[in-house]
């Protein structure tokens, strides 16, 4: 291994910082500084305790918590023991660059530090950027087993597994402080065993203060941070610098490689709920620093960030309104530095297969189907997909059925109108609308679709014909002479989805395909069956196998009464639709308000308003069990052991893709199982 000792070492791999790098560096607060504080809600704060420990921690709580007492001082609440140097790292919500403070505490009283300011400085975007901090759908890497040492203790090998952004303290040969930020993808901090762990150093600005004055004193502390959590993992100890080759080499994110890493020694690791980052509440885009305040922020730092192109320069001096352009430039020119440095920030790693609408073909008034390329088509007939969609800046995940014939280059899926996400999909889904996708899965499948001489019978109720038109279409196509009866319950006539298509299915294959409607509301022309689907409707065939699917109580009423006509269980398969209900509109506060959800052994996620536990936790990169996300399966099941929700519970367990928390609650994943 080869540890770097000397600043030429360091700078024989990183290079020295330009020029306008140190010129960006103010002793006071300037306009832009000021008004950064004024929005900024956290900070990363560096510190040593009065036995001189390092210390890294996050405090704030709301906007404008650091309140500037004058250029050169600023003052905050705390409860901290911080004595002699401090620095700052402060985070604005949505937004890349940081601003950095570093100085020292001039008074302490109760509850309250004022802070003499010494150096100030605007941190580049590169750190938010790599890790996605606002924009956190990436999943956790796999946890590591860890052995004995401070990072075995409790939910801390799992934290490190989520987290992609942390912010490092160091102390320089004079007792000076710098705290700066880390970004990168979720398990870029390695565990190598209970007491040491390794951070890549990748390409940043060349200032590398955190190496720098690891060379002068050894002594580092670190908090990390994981989106949609409260909680903050605090590390400290020592650590060494390494440019080793193949541990640089087994760090790299595409084809980066690292330029150098730190190697910590820790001595203290501990998980703790964070009252500043709870009272923040960063993680809700609600938020967010708004588009007036950006443009005005903006027009400030962009001469502070000293951006070369002249053209620019004079855009921002000219009016605040051009800013969110500037932003843009901004940002596109940090992702090409990060992408042209092999840095795989834009095809990352986001849960899920990127897929595009390439048509969208209207059903009925309430029914969609949506036509994709791009999906994995090697699914059997009657398995589904689980779409993974950004709404109004939270993401949701819905299981919808395969409607197309598998092997395909594109998949069908049909959406019929009954909750947030599906009521999005029929109302917002176009030609050109990117989503991505997981599966396909589900056992409710037929497995050889051209089985000669095969008897289906299919029975289905609204949405419930969406696995079954694949296992139509299919069998129809794959099967020499398999026959199928369907009997499809709806409403309406205008309920019916694919009732031109049946048709005409059935008359393209005389005598293979028999297509029984019913319905509840039929109109007054109706000559058809009526009713809910129920034992008259119901047919016996001696080698058929039954496929049943619909909402709710349908697919076991009918099973029990094909159990009753003398159907075999080998013969019965059965798919249940549980529509996940949107947060009501009209609910009291207690189903509008953010929550907080303790996972046991794991940390505290926040759930914001109409977000489903489910979606809250896998946001936070908690390892969420799921698989429909539709309450069918029962795989997401959990242990509720505090707290009201509304949604599926039963038998101790919540069924947490279906449902709400009304109070803050604590859940254990270990599954509940039913008649706990
Ligand atoms: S994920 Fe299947 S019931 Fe919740």
């Amino acid at each position: 291994m080869s540890r770097i000792t000397t600043v030429a070492q360091l700078e024989a791999i990183i290079g020295r910082p330009p020029a306008m790098v140190m010129m960006k560096e103010l002793a006071e607060l300037d306009d832009a500084g000021r008004r950064m504080l004024a929005i900024a809600p956290l900070a990363g704060f560096g510190y040593r305790d009065d036995e001189g420990r390092p210390r890294t921690t996050v405090v704030g709580g709301k906007p404008g918590f650091a309140e500037v007492e004058s250029p050169a001082r600023i003052a905050f609440a705390t409860d901290v023991d911080a004595s002699g140097p401090v620095s700052f790292v402060f985070l604005l919500p949505g937004v890349g660059e940081t601003l950095r403070v570093n100085g020292s505490v001039a008074e302490r009283s109760p509850g309250r530090i004022v802070v003499a300011v010494s150096q100030v400085y605007i941190h580049c975007a590169r750190a938010i950027l790599r890790s996605r901090l606002w924009d956190p759908v990436v999943p956790a890497a796999p946890v590591p087993a860890v052995a004995d040492g401070p990072l075995s203790a409790p939910g801390v090998a799992g934290f490190l597994a989520a987290t992609p952004f942390l912010i490092v303290s160091s102390w320089d040969r004079d007792g000076g402080s710098d705290t700066s930020p880390r970004g990168d993808v979720p398990g870029f901090v390695r565990v190598i065993d209970g007491h040491t762990l390794v951070i890549p150093d990748r390409r940043g600005n060349k200032r590398a203060d955190t190496s720098r004055n690891l060379l002068a004193d050894d002594r580092i502390s670190v908090a990390m941070l994981v989106p949609g959590r409260t909680d903050v993992l605090h590390v400290s100890g020592t650590a060494v610098i390494t440019d080793d080759a193949s541990l640089l080499a087994d760090m790299a994110q595409g084809a980066a490689v690292p330029q150098a890493a730190l190697i910590i020694t820790v001595e203290r690791a501990e998980l703790r709920r964070n009252q500043a980052v709870a009272a923040a509440n960063v993680w809700d885009r609600g938020n967010r620093v708004d588009a007036a305040t950006l443009a005005e922020l903006m027009a400030l730092t962009t001469r502070q960030l000293g951006v070369k192109k002249p053209a620019l320069r004079r855009l921002s001096g000219a009016l605040a309104v051009f800013s969110r352009l500037i932003r843009r430039v901004m940002d596109a020119t940090y992702r090409r530095a990060l992408e042209k440095e092999g840095y795989g920030l834009a095809t990352g790693t986001r849960l899920g297969r990127p897929v595009r609408v390439i048509d969208v073909i209207r059903e009925t008034p309430d029914a969609v189907t949506l036509v994709l390329s791009g999906a994995d088509t090697g699914f059997a007939p009657g398995q589904f997909y689980t779409l993974i969609m950004d709404i109004e800046g939270r993401t949701f995940r819905r299981a919808y059925s395969a409607t197309s014939v598998p092997g395909t280059d594109r998949l069908a899926l049909t959406v019929k109108r009954d909750g947030l996400c599906s009521t999005y999909l029929n109302d917002h889904a176009r030609v050109g609308t990117e989503m991505r996708v997981l599966g396909p899965s589900g056992d409710f499948r037929v497995a050889d679709p051209a089985a000669a001489g095969a008897e289906y019978v299919l029975i289905g109720a609204g949405s419930g014909i969406t696995p079954l038109m694949s296992i139509i279409r299919t069998v129809l196509a794959a099967s020499p002479d398999a026959t199928i009866t369907l009997i499809y319950g709806n409403r309406t006539e205008a309920d019916i989805i694919f009732a031109g298509e049946l048709t005409a299915l059935r008359d393209a294959h005389p005598g293979r395909l028999t297509v029984h409607h019913v319905l509840s509301r039929p109109g007054p022309g109706w000559t058809g069956r009526t009713g809910r689907i129920g034992p008259d409707h119901l047919i016996y065939l001696e080698r058929a196998h039954y496929y049943i699917c619909g909402p709710a109580t349908m697919p076991a009423a009918v099973r029990e009464a094909l159990t009753g006509l003398g159907v075999s269980s080998d013969r019965l398969h059965e798919e249940r639709f549980t529509s996940v209900p949107a947060a009501d509109p009209e609910a009291a506060d207690s189903e509008q308000a953010v929550r907080t959800m303790t996972v046991d052994n794991v940390g505290e996620v926040v759930v914001g308003a109409g977000q489903t536990m489910l979606d809250a936790g896998l946001a936070a990169g908690v390892p969420m069990p799921y698989s429909c996300t539709v309450g069918s399966c029962g795989e997401c099941r959990v242990r509720l052991l505090r707290g009201e929700v509304r949604g599926i519970v039963e038998d101790g367990g919540v069924l947490t893709c279906v449902s709400y928390p009304l109070t803050d609650t604590a859940v254990a994943i270990t599954p509940a199982e039913p008649g706990d």
